[in-house]
């Protein structure tokens, strides 16, 4: 785990990294990055600060996934609701999200990390877009950590994209009047097609709603919610997040593995009449 050579040789940091189990870092980890506001709010600070706060705290996630061998990495950094907040607040999220792009070219590139999108990023301001895609195509051919960025992203209008576009294609091929959709063609039409489905999703700032992210593709991820708010989100709690996602016991629906073997040998069925006693107590 590169992380461990960045942490000093003793402190809390270090204590938690080492409680890691190395063979069980999620896959893919997304984030509701919240409490911006309420962090600035809490100084006596504009609500712009508390979102430059969120973007240091960004690249500290950033790289420390990175060191920990996440393979993907989903930031919630804007909604398609985020456009009804004031103008001046959206202008400075599309400043500080270009100098984020800007700025971090170096590191990405640095760290092997690609940087992808999910979201309708056409309709993104002009100058956005253009940097966005031109850090996309500079870290296309990095190997390591996927960094995804939900941008103008609402996880609605992501299952209507994908709809649509298998409509789209069976029009083109002529086959429309059969389709028939089954779950691996949406999968494959997602924004996040080819990336592994998100194992944990971290959500700062207390509030317990999943607000429209990733509806389809975390139908298996561990919850974790803290009151942290997300400029205060270090690196402990990072370490702190993945130690409790450890300590679940994933179970895809099924029955935790000693459970499973102590069904399979269960006697024979219930007979009906059993069936209707336990169903209709006398
Ligand atoms: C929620 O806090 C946060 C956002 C709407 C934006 C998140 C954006 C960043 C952290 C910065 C840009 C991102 C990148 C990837 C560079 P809030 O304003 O809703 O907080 P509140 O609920 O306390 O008001």
């Amino acid at each position: 785990m590169k992380l461990l050579e960045a942490l000093s040789p003793d402190g809390k940091e270090r204590e938690l990294a080492l409680a890691l189990d190395p063979a069980r870092i999620p896959a893919h980890i997304a984030i509701i990055m919240d409490g911006n506001g309420r962090w600035a709010k809490r100084r006596g600070l504009p609500r712009f600060a508390g979102h430059r706060a969120g973007v240091q705290m960004v690249r500290s996630v950033v790289e420390d996934c990175s060191r920990l061998g996440v393979r993907a990495l989903t930031l919630y950094a804007f909604s398609a609701e985020n456009w009804k907040r004031p103008r001046t607040e959206v202008d400075m999220l599309w400043r500080l999200l270009r100098f984020y792009l800007r700025h971090e070219l170096q590191d990405l590139q640095r760290n092997n990390i690609r940087l992808q999108s999910s979201g309708r990023v056409e309709a993104l301001p002009p100058r956005v877009y253009e940097e966005l895609r031109s850090v996309e195509r500079a870290t296309s051919r990095n190997t390591g950590m996927c960094l995804n960025l939900a941008i103008n992203y609402s996880a609605r209008n992501e299952l209507v994209d994908a709809v649509n576009a298998i409509i789209d294609e069976a029009r083109i091929a002529g086959s429309l009047a059969g389709l028939v959709v089954d779950e691996e063609m949406i999968s494959r039409r997602l924004y996040t097609a080819g990336l592994p489905e998100p194992d944990l999703l971290i959500r700062t700032s207390g509030e317990m709603r999943i607000s429209n992210f990733l509806l389809w593709q975390i139908a298996y991820a561990e919850l974790y919610v803290t009151d942290t708010l997300w400029p205060d989100f270090n690196r402990e709690e990072l370490l702190r997040a993945i130690l409790d996602f450890q300590k679940r016991e994933r179970r895809f629906g099924g029955l935790p593995e000693a459970a499973a073997e102590m069904a399979s040998q269960d006697e024979e069925p219930l007979p009906d009449e059993e069936i209707q006693e336990i169903a209709v107590p006398q």
